[in-house]
């Protein structure tokens, strides 16, 4: 079935333990296929968009073991720089492959990777910085084509901390001749597990999670094992959810040091926050507060991946709240779907006025992209009655099984 129901209205009470991150999971696959032996991944989360990563991959020629969360991939040998049509061109990750792919083969062919709902999603940044390093791009109509026989080191600056783009220039620079300056990288907590993940296969690296990367390129890179760190979108994500549904959730394995912005707009809602080792007690005394502005930013700001889920969280807040969104042109979407559980939203251009009503009413959904339907969902906990949130496999690209998770926290999910 390609819908949950959630039994909205009752206060949480639970505990689950925090998936491993999406987001350094995907990057870190890239870097895999640099390895002309065996790595192993632990804690890697069981979400779709990594089993599309997988089958990308394996057409590459790798041979990949999975036992529950821990990844056996064999990429010794590689037979061919052309990516499986059906996979890499639905999933905007597969771009990240291209950094990796030069490095290893001299050559790639990409599909456009697909741009969603919440932006086009363009991919200037990634080409620019890798011409840079001598790579040399087609963009011909079914896809990219790329060559770099001799990745050279460069000195880079970015107009824009693009995630991306700062992940496929350390991919390439890993193993360029020569030393790579990276200026205005991106310093999400993800640049800084893949950068810790290339340095156990013997990558050079200094400054990774900071917006000046410096990479030493090396002649070889080795297998290793690694465990990946939680996920801090999934746990913000339930961190919302307490707070518009109420009671008390006990989350395991939080990655706090990398939610500071979004403790800090729990804070503001009234969130009461107990944190022992890497668990996390919280809960909201009475119905949570809203009547600030929020704007999304690069880490360490408050993530963009929250914003739809806070947004849901602000509609059953006391008081009027302003999201500002700057990374995405198109991440409101949802709003119109939270409309018809009866949110009070107003969207003008990037900015969303959210003004909280006494109950959301249960309604049927639907989930338009991964964040938007997480946010659905903490909506549809809060509301009154039933709610269907139909297109769940966007939820299930990212949320490992958010239907046990809700359970686990004492939502009733049918
Ligand atoms: C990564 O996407 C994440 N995805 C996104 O998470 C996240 O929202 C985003 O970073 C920002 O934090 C993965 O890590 C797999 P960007 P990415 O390049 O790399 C523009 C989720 O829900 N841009 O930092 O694509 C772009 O259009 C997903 O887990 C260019 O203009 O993000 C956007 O407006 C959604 N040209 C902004 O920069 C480029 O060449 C940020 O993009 C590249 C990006």
């Amino acid at each position: 079935m390609d819908y949950l129901e959630i039994e909205g209205g009752s206060p949480l009470c639970g505990e689950v333990r925090i998936q491993g991150s999406k987001n350094a999971v995907l990057p870190i696959l890239s870097a895999a296929l640099q390895c002309p032996g065996t790595t192993v991944i632990d804690n890697c989360p069981d979400i779709s968009d990594v089993a599309s990563m997988l089958e990308i991959l394996k057409g590459y020629g790798c041979r990949i073991c999975r036992e529950g969360t821990r990844l056996i991939i064999d990429a010794e040998t590689l037979h061919s720089g052309r990516a499986p049509e059906d996979y890499a061109g639905v999933m905007r990750s597969s771009i990240m492959l291209l950094g990796s792919l030069l490095a290893r083969m001299g050559e790639a062919f990409l599909p456009y990777p697909g741009g969603c709902v919440i932006g086009k999603r363009p991919i200037d940044l990634h080409l620019e910085a890798l011409r840079r390093m001598g790579a040399e791009l087609w963009e011909e109509p079914e896809g990219l084509r790329a060559v770099c026989r001799c990745p050279k080191g460069a000195h880079i600056r970015l107009p824009f901390p693009s995630v991306g783009a700062t992940e496929n220039v350390v991919l390439l620079a890993a193993r360029a001749e020569g030393v790579t300056v990276l200026e205005n990288a991106a310093r999400e907590p993800e640049i800084l597990e893949l950068c810790r993940f290339l340095a156990c296969m013997g990558a050079d690296i200094e400054g990774a999670g900071t917006d000046t990367v410096r990479i030493r390129g090396v002649k070889e890179l080795h297998g290793t094992e690694y465990r990946i760190m939680p996920d801090r979108i999934v746990a913000g994500t339930y961190m919302l959810l307490a707070a518009a549904a109420g009671g008390k959730v006990l989350l395991r394995e939080v990655p706090f040091h990398q939610l500071g912005a979004v403790r800090q707009v729990l804070r503001q809602m009234g969130a009461r926050q107990e944190s022992s080792g890497d668990s996390l007690l919280l809960w909201c005394p009475g119905r949570s507060r809203g009547g600030f502005r929020t704007d999304t930013a690069p880490y360490p700001g408050f993530p963009t991946d929250l914003q739809s889920p806070l947004m849901a969280a602000l509609c059953v807040a006391d008081g009027t709240s302003v999201i500002q969104e700057h990374i995405f042109e198109a991440r409101f979407k949802i709003a119109e779907e939270l409309g018809r559980m009866g949110a009070d939203i107003r969207i003008r251009d990037d900015r969303a006025c959210i003004t909280g009503v006494k109950r959301l009413t249960g309604a049927q959904v639907e989930a338009k992209e991964l964040r938007g339907g997480a946010a659905l969902c903490i909506a549809a906990a809060a509301a009154e009655g039933k709610s269907r949130i139909c297109q769940y496999h966007y939820i299930a690209r990212g949320y490992e099984n958010i239907i046990r998770d809700l359970k686990d926290l004492g939502v009733v999910v049918h």
